[in-house]
């Protein structure tokens, strides 16, 4: 296979197949993708088609069946170092007897970084989600939109080449949503990282996204993908309502519609705003 030097992730022809004595589940058949260094890429894909799979895997927390993934050229066995992963259940996800400091310190800690170090980056990360000031709370204190700043500070914390989200969003209200959506777009941008972020919100897709990836129903691969072509900063307001944008959301839109529903359909599931 022809590969890039600026390809920061490789998915080659990853399969995987979850077998138990009661049921065999093939949840992903043969994904091939690539992504450049620095590249905010969005995944979308109906209820079950594996995106939760994919992240797992590229994360180093489940083994392929079949392919591989490569980080920076390095096969992915284990949780590599330089990688940061937010999941959607961001209230389980955080320890509720530790404050909101030692939540985002505890990975750096595992990291093996001294006191001095592990300070100024907590110190950071919490100033880049406005989470300052409330440090010292406990996550039980703050609002779900505020514990999925935290969630965020804690992947940014230790500045990962590579980002992983898993529809990190989909808990909080409209607005809170829009804003979160907003933070991480200058976080990416800040921080220069590359972001692999999974949505059922096709709207949320297209709007933070430079590449929709469009995965089809399980075993599933990948059905299409969509540069956008949207100015590369964009705003709630002016982007969402650009002709531009709307003509992205429908092709993408179709492409969501064209596979089939999955086998135990759960109608929520695909959604635009
Ligand atoms: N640990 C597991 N053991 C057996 N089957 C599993 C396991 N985890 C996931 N699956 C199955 O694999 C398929 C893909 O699941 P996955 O959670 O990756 O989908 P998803 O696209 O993230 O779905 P959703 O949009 O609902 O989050 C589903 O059929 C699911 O039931
Ligand atoms: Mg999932």
């Amino acid at each position: 296979m022809v590969t890039d030097d600026t390809d920061l992730l490789r998915i080659v022809e990853l399969g995987k197949s979850y077998r138990s004595r009661e049921r065999n589940v093939d949840a992903l058949a043969g994904i091939t993708l690539s992504v450049r260094d620095g590249e905010f890429v969005a995944v979308v894909g109906p209820s079950g088609c594996g995106k939760t799979t994919l992240l797992k895997i590229v994360a180093g927390l489940l083994p392929a069946s079949t392919g591989e993934v490569f980080l920076a050229g390095r096969p992915v066995t284990e949780p590599p170092a330089d990688l940061g992963v937010v999941f959607q259940e961001y209230g389980r996800s955080l320890f509720a007897w530790k404050t909101v400091r030692q939540n985002v310190e505890l990975p750096l800690r595992h990291r093996g970084l001294g006191r001095a170090q592990r300070r100024e980056l907590v110190a950071e990360a919490l100033d880049a989600v406005g989470l300052a000031q409330a440090a010292q709370a406990y996550p039980w204190q703050l609002s779900g939109g505020m514990q999925q700043r935290v969630a965020i500070a804690r992947a940014i914390a230790y500045r990962p080449r590579l980002l992983l989200m898993d529809e990190p969003f989909s808990a909080v209200d409209a607005q809170t949503r829009g804003d979160l959506e907003d933070l991480l777009a200058t976080l990416w941008r800040r921080y220069a990282m590359t972001v692999l972020f999974v949505t059922h919100d096709i709207d949320e897709a297209v709007y933070l996204g430079q590449r929709v990836v469009v995965l089809g129903a399980a075993p599933s691969g990948i059905v299409a993908q969509f540069p956008i072509d949207l100015p590369a900063v964009r705003d709630q307001i002016g982007t969402r309502s650009a002709a531009r944008f709307g003509e992205l959301r429908a092709q993408v839109y179709a492409q969501v519609r064209r596979t089939p529903e999955p086998t135990s359909p759960q109608p929520h599931e695909v959604t635009t705003r």
